[in-house]
Parts: structure tokens; sequence; C-alpha cells
């Protein structure tokens, strides 16, 4: 099992190219079995969710070739219908198949996810959005069953708490499904609008995207798809964030700035210098006493769940107290004690942390405990005196592409021990 060992060599400088966002494949893997043909994938990171989802789409028997950063998957000879829980247990998005498969065969089983590393992560509104269209839903031994008479049928459907997966999972199902289907209360994340887009591009029909209400005009085929992932908006904000955390000047490249309102207003808010262009955001933050935030996670446009952490780690290192709320995900804090760890004083209160920020940060073992904690746990790092030891880093692995090495270019100290 891989660890890092990270210390301190000052501010960060330089520029960092950004890959494509895994979040964003994910469901576009997904959408390719909608369809019977080969799909093509570009921008695709090279990481292990990834090939995850490439495993699970092999056992339905879809064949998929990877090059350089291309995916093509061809979905004409699916015929096992059927996601085992020994890999949708290693990546909850397997569970993005349920919808296209039941929406295209008629029935599917695919394994209950199970908790995460933070608590329970239930799949109640991918279910019921699914019954909303006319599938029969049945959990046994562990997996959900779906069967449909027919086709799906296009209803009516309002998500009683905005879910990324429940909406891009029913999205896709109601491409194929006869009829319209409209659904309130979908969320408008960067990466549902890039799956709606994808799905366009294969034929189907959806009025409102980048909304709220999103209506999909059933098809009876899709056709293959072909289009570029976009860029990962929380691997871009973590690199702003290690320019911050080392008061440094980093230009972040390859990126998406207008997905990132929030946290560049979060970042001007704590006194670190904001530029872009159309691609690129540069953090300056070279020499500056930064002032201490409030945060709260909410869905997109909103500051986002998956960058809490690594604000956190920042906000230990500004003089003051910070607070960070998570609204999404109320026990996501497994971070908090390896920060404390490292010397953070942070306090926990219901779903908030309080951060008392400046006191030094000194290098200590610690141990990663999902993706975004790790690599908040690396931010820390490179700002605590001494060496750090992360454990685990498998979980990062999960989500950055080649992180040691960006980082390495920018100055840092990170090496891969196994
Ligand atoms: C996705 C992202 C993840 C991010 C999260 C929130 C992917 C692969 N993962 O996860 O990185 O942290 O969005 O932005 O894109 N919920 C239910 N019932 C459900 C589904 C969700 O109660 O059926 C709740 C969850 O417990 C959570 C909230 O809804 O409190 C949001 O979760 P959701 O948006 O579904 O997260 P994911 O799609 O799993």
């Amino acid at each position: 099992m891989d660890s890092f060992l990270v210390s301190s060599n000052g501010p960060l400088k330089g520029s960092v190219k950004i890959s494509g966002a895994k979040n964003a494949v994910l469901p576009v893997m997904a959408a390719a079995m909608l369809t019977d043909g080969v799909s093509r994938i570009g921008n695709v990171p090279h990481l292990k969710d990834m090939r995850t989802m490439a495993d699970v789409l092999r056992v339905t028997g879809c064949r998929i070739k990877e090059s350089e950063n291309e995916l093509s998957i061809d979905s004409s000879d699916i015929n096992h219908l059927e996601a085992p829980y020994e890999l949708v247990k290693t990546m909850r998005a397997s569970f993005y198949v349920l919808g296209p498969l039941v929406a295209k065969f008629g029935r599917c089983r695919v394994s209950l996810p199970g908790g995460c590393a933070w608590g329970p992560r239930p799949v109640d509104l991918h279910l019921k959005g699914l019954e909303a269209l006319g599938a029969k839903i049945n959990i046994t031994h562990g997996y959900v069953e779906a069967i449909c008479d027919g086709r799906l049928k296009g209803n009516t459907f309002s998500f009683p708490i905005s879910s990324v997966g429940a909406t891009a999972n029913i999205l896709m199902a109601a491409t194929l499904a006869e009829g319209s289907t409209v659904l309130q209360n979908s969320l408008i994340e960067p990466e549902i609008t890039a799956l709606a887009e994808y799905l366009t591009d294969m034929g189907a029909k959806i009025d409102g995207i980048g909304t709220r209400t999103l209506i999909v005009h059933g098809v009876e085929k899709l056709n293959p798809g072909n289009g570029d992932t976009i860029a990962d908006r929380i691997e871009a904000g973590t690199f702003l964030a290690a320019a911050a955390i080392t008061r440094g000047k980093v230009k972040v490249t390859n990126m998406v700035p207008a997905h990132q309102g929030a946290l560049l207003e979060c970042f001007k808010n704590i006194g670190c210098k904001i530029s872009q262009g159309d691609d690129w955001v540069e953090l300056d933050a070279e020499g500056m006493s930064l002032s201490p935030a409030h945060i709260t996670t909410l869905p997109y446009p909103g500051f986002p769940t998956d960058m809490q952490a690594q604000l956190m780690a920042v906000l230990a290192s500004i003089k003051g107290t910070s607070s960070v709320r998570d609204t999404i995900y109320s026990d996501r804090f497994k971070h908090v004690s390896e920060l404390e760890r490292l010397g953070a004083d942070i306090s926990l209160k219901e779903d908030t942390a309080i951060i008392t920020g400046g006191s030094p940060l000194s290098g200590a073992p610690v141990m990663a405990s999902d993706l975004r904690a790790s690599a908040a746990l690396v931010l820390a790092g490179l700002a605590a005196s001494g060496q750090t030891k992360i454990s685990r880093i498998y979980h990062l692995d999960r989500g950055y592409e080649n992180f040691e090495g960006k980082l390495a270019l920018l100055g840092a100290n990170v090496e891969r021990v196994s």
C-alpha cells in the first residue's frame, strides 16, 4: 500500500495543467450503455475510478478500449444485466448503470453500494425516480432488481433532496422512456450539464439543460456518443488551495473558471489575489497575511462539499477563527482528527467545524480516510514543519491524476513510497 512523504519546500510556484473530471466521465461511461455501437469519450483522466467503471461495464458485455486520454465503449453486445457487489462496493458511482440498463433492457440487477468512509449514503432517490418512471424495484440479497414492462414511462418527478447521482441516473433512464419526463429540483452541477450535453449528442431530446427543471422527451433509440470531458473543477480547486496554504503563486490552466465561482469568491475573501482568463486562474498569496472565513457547502453554484476538507487545511494556516459547515454531508469530517495530529486546532459541533487557525503545523504520520481528506492532508503537509507521512494514499489515486508529479512541478516535496 503506497504512502506519501510530504515536507515543506516553501511557497509553490509555477503552472499546472488540469485533467478531465472523473465525476463527469463516470456517468457518461454509463450513458454509453444506452446505445448499440461505439461511443467515444475524450479528455479522460488516468484514474482508478475510470478503471473500476470500465470493469463494471465489461461485466455486462461492453468492450472498452483505452488509448492515451480516450475511451471507446462498444455497447453492442451487452448480455449480462448485472453490476456485482465486488465492484460496486469499491465505487458508488457504479450505481449509474442502473438507469441505463433498465431503460434499455427492461431489467437489471445492481448491487447496493453500502455506506462510505464518513457514513451512510442512501440511494433511495435513484430508486424512487425509477419507480416514478414505471420500474418495479425489489431489493433482495443486497441487490436492487429493477424491471419494467416494455419501455419506462415518462412522468413528473421532483427530487425531495438534491442529488447529483440521482439526477444523473434518472436523466439517463428518461432518455429512452415513452413520452416526456419532467425532473424537478434537479441539480445543475457542471457534471450534470456535461452529461445532458453528451446525451443530446447521442440524440436525446432534453430541454432546460443548466436549469433545475429538466424536461426529457423520450426517444426509442440513441446513437453512439462522441465528446470530450470537462476539466476537473475539484482538482483545479485543490491546486489553488495548495498555492494558498503555501502562500505561493500558481497558475492553474486547462480549467473552466466559470465553474469555480463560489471557490474563487472564498479565496478573494480570505485575501488571495485572483487573476483569470478564459481557461486559467492564477492565485497569488505570496507574502500575504490571509484572513479567516466562514464556509457553508451547498449544491452548485454554492461552495462544493468536495472542497471543504482542502479549505479547512488552508483555514488552519490562517490566524483567527474560521468555520466550515457541510450541509450536503453533515458528518464528512474524518479529516479533522488527522489535521489535529498535524497541530491544527479544530472542534466539531454537529455539521460545523470551528477552526482556530494560525498555530504552527508540524509533520506527523497520518492516515487518509477518503479522497478529498487525502488531498487536505497533503496540503497541510506542505505547510507543516518536518515530514508528514500519509498512508492509504489509494484514496487519493481514485481522483487525482499524477498528483505528486504535478505538485513537484510547482516545487513541492512529495514522494510516493510503497
Ligand atoms: C456526487 C459526487 C461526490 C460529491 C457529491 C455531492 C460523483 C461520482 N460523486 O456524489 O463527489 O461529494 O455528489 O456534491 O459525482 N442522498 C439521499 N438519497 C439518495 C442520494 C443522495 O438521501 O438516493 C443524499 C446524500 O446522502 C447526500 C445528498 O443527498 O446527503 C447529496 O448526495 P449526492 O448528490 O447524491 O452525491 P453523489 O451523487 O453520491
